[in-house]
C-alpha cells in the first residue's frame, strides 16, 4: 500500500513537472514574440488623423488633470524648435483670438515659482511632450478603462 502511494505521488509529480516545463517553453509576451526572441521591427507609423484645425470638436477629457488630446491634423506644423513653434502661432496669448483657437491653459503661464506671467512658460514650449496627436489604431491590449465620472472640464 505504502509503495503504491509513493508510486502514485511520483507519477503525479512527474506529470506536473512535464506540464509546467511545456508551459514555460511556450511563454509569449504582450509584444507577440517569444520572450527569448529578439525584438520585431516596429510597424510603420500610421498617419496622424484629423483635418485642418477649426473643423473638429475637442476630444472629451477622461480625468481632471489630463492634457487635452490634439483633435486636429499636425502634419505641417509639428516641428517645434527654439526659433519656431507653430502651435503657439494659433494657441499663443496674442494669436488665439484672431485664429479662433483655444488659448493655452492658464497653468502654461506660471513660472517655476508658480507666479503668473504674461508670456507662456519655457517649460511648456515642447507642446507634444504632453499633448498627443491621434492615430487610428486599435489598443495594443484589451482593457476595461472607464472615464472618471467627476465633472471634467471640456
Ligand atoms: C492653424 C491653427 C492651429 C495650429 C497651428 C495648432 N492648433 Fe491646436 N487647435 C486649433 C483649433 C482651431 C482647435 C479647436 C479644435 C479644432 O477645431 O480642431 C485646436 C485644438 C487643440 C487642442 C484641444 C484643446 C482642448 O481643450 O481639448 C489641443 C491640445 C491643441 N489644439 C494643441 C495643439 C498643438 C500641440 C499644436 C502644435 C503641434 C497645435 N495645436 C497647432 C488651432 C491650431
Ligand atoms: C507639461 C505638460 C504640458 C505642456 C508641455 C503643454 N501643455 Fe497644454 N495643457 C496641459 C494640461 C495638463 C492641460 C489641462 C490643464 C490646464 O489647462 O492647465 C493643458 C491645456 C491646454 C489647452 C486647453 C486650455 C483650456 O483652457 O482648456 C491648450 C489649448 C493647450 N494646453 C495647448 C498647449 C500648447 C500649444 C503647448 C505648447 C506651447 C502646450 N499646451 C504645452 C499640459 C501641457
Amino acid at each position: 500500500m505504502k509503495t503504491s502511494m509513493t508510486l502514485v505521488a511520483a507519477a503525479l509529480f512527474a506529470a506536473l513537472s512535464v506540464s509546467c516545463a511545456s508551459q514555460l517553453g511556450g511563454v509569449s509576451s504582450m509584444r507577440g514574440a517569444d520572450v527569448a526572441a529578439s525584438d520585431k521591427a516596429p510597424q510603420a507609423m500610421p498617419d496622424y488623423v484629423g483635418k485642418k484645425p477649426g473643423l473638429q470638436k475637442n476630444i472629451a477629457r477622461t480625468f481632471p488633470t489630463q492634457p487635452p488630446l490634439i483633435p486636429h491634423a499636425v502634419a505641417n506644423f509639428d516641428e517645434i524648435s527654439l526659433q519656431e513653434n507653430q502651435c503657439l502661432s494659433c494657441h499663443g496669448p496674442d494669436k488665439y483670438k484672431e485664429k479662433n483657437a483655444p488659448k493655452l491653459g492658464d497653468s502654461h503661464f506660471k513660472d517655476r515659482e508658480g507666479k503668473q506671467q504674461a508670456a507662456s512658460s519655457a517649460s511648456r514650449h515642447a507642446c507634444v511632450m504632453c499633448h498627443a496627436p491621434q492615430v487610428d489604431a486599435p489598443p495594443l491590449v484589451e482593457n476595461t478603462f472607464k472615464s472618471v465620472e467627476l465633472p471634467v472640464k471640456k
